[in-house]
């Protein structure tokens, strides 16, 4: 079996959902269930026997110490994390507590189960931590994309304590023979995801008949990969990956936040248009702008595609629609993820900035 982190959120549960569609092999789940985490992303999997649910943190040393004597997992892929940057910006002590002292304690008690196992379920181990782009800083206009050997240049709370996580990760291979592998992922969208991020909160605000906060001039470009072709890169290099490295996933996708707003008013004008006829990029409002906003990221695959043999499945165009599709579908998600918690931070962030 292998034990998963953070499943109950965006990628993670989309990773499980994967993983049991196409393997027999057990999932064991362990999850905070923070605010992100939600136990109705996993709803298909009641009665599953295949998946095991765990509460808990993966800093909570004799649980994970528990759970890996008990279940003797095969691996570890580690989604758990604090993982808006926003949040990080009015906040940053959980993203310290969950990704930095989180991920040393997984990896400490991870280190005395492996360290114990025999010759080849020793060999055979692997740590898979799932990390980020934005540890490689902001590019310029015309800069070629990051690659693995990119310079760490995090710029906000959220990256920079993705970047110590990464670090760490990589000092438990190269100090105590750790099988680890590390993966630094662009912009994922699609379903179950958290209506705090940029695609899922202009759909549903747009909805909702509510302004589309773009901060700044919307010009800031992400690269973006539709949720699923993560999950199949995170499961490739789990299969394939050579010990020790890094892989950078993205869909070669590049695209100005404004570009997405309208692409995602174009759709839902289509699909769902407004009583009055008008068309949703009406309620587009450009807002102050985030502080140290990263300007452009651009994510180089070659590595993983040459070495691996991975590709996206979908297009930019193919996932956006599929995952506008899922919004329409799935109000009743939209409907309880909208919790009073969820209203405040809506106001801590919008609130007072000016249009
Ligand atoms: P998310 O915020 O949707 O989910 C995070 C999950 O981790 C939640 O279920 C939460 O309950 C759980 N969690 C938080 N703290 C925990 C703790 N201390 N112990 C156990 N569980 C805990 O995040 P996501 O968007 O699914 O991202 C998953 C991972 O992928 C993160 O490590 C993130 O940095 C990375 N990543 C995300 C993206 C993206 O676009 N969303 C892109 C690249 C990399
Ligand atoms: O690049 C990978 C990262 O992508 C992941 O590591 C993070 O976990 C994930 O949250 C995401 O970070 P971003 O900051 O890029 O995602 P977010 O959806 O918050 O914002 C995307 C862009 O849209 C960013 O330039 C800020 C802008 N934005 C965002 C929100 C929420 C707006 O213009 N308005 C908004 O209301």
């Amino acid at each position: 079996m292998i034990l998963v982190t953070g499943g109950a959120g965006f990628i993670g549960a989309n990773f499980v959902l994967d993983w049991l569609a196409q393997a027999s092999e057990t999932v064991i789940n362990l999850d905070a269930l923070t605010y992100a985490g939600n136990r109705e992303n996993l709803a298909s999997l009641d009665g599953d026997q295949r998946h095991l649910f765990v509460q808990g943190d993966i800093g909570d040393s004799a649980l994970v110490a528990d759970l890996l004597a008990r279940h003797q997992p095969r691996a570890i892929i580690n989604f758990a994390a604090e993982s808006h940057v926003d949040r990080s910006i009015h906040g940053p002590e959980d993203f310290i507590q969950t990704n930095i002292v989180g991920t040393f304690r997984l990896l400490e008690t991870l280190r005395g189960y492996w360290s114990n196992l025999q010759d080849e379920a020793k060999q055979n181990f692997r740590f898979l931590h799932v990390s980020t782009d934005e540890v490689y800083g902001s590019l310029t206009k015309d800069a070629p994309a990051f690659t693995e050997t990119h310079r760490y240049e995090p710029n906000s709370p959220y990256s920079a304590s993705k970047a110590a996580s990464d670090h760490l990760v990589r000092a438990y291979y190269h100090t105590y023979g750790l099988p680890v592998l590390t993966t630094n992922c662009s912009n994922n969208y699609g379903p179950y995801h958290f209506p705090e991020k940029l695609i899922p909160l202009m759909i549903v605000n747009a909805l909702a008949g509510k302004s589309l906060p773009v901060y700044g001039d919307g010009q800031q470009i992400r690269d973006w990969l539709y949720v699923k072709d993560h999950c199949s890169a995170i499961r490739r290099v789990l299969e394939a990956g050579t010990v020790g490295e890094v892989y950078n996933i993205g869909g070669w996708n590049e695209k100005p936040n404004i570009d997405i707003v309208h692409t995602v008013c174009a759709l839902l004008d289509e699909l769902r248009a407004r009583t009055d006829g008008h068309s949703y990029r009406e309620q587009i409002t450009y807002v102050t702008d985030r502080p140290g906003h990263d300007r452009r990221y651009a994510i180089d695959a070659s590595k993983i595609e040459r070495e691996l043999d991975w590709k996206p499945a979908e297009t930019f165009d193919t996932g956006i629609r599929k995952t506008v599709h899922w919004y329409l579908e799935n109000q009743d998600w939209v409907a309880n993820v909208q919790s009073g918690a969820y209203r405040e931070w809506l106001e801590k962030n919008y609130t007072g900035r000016s249009a």
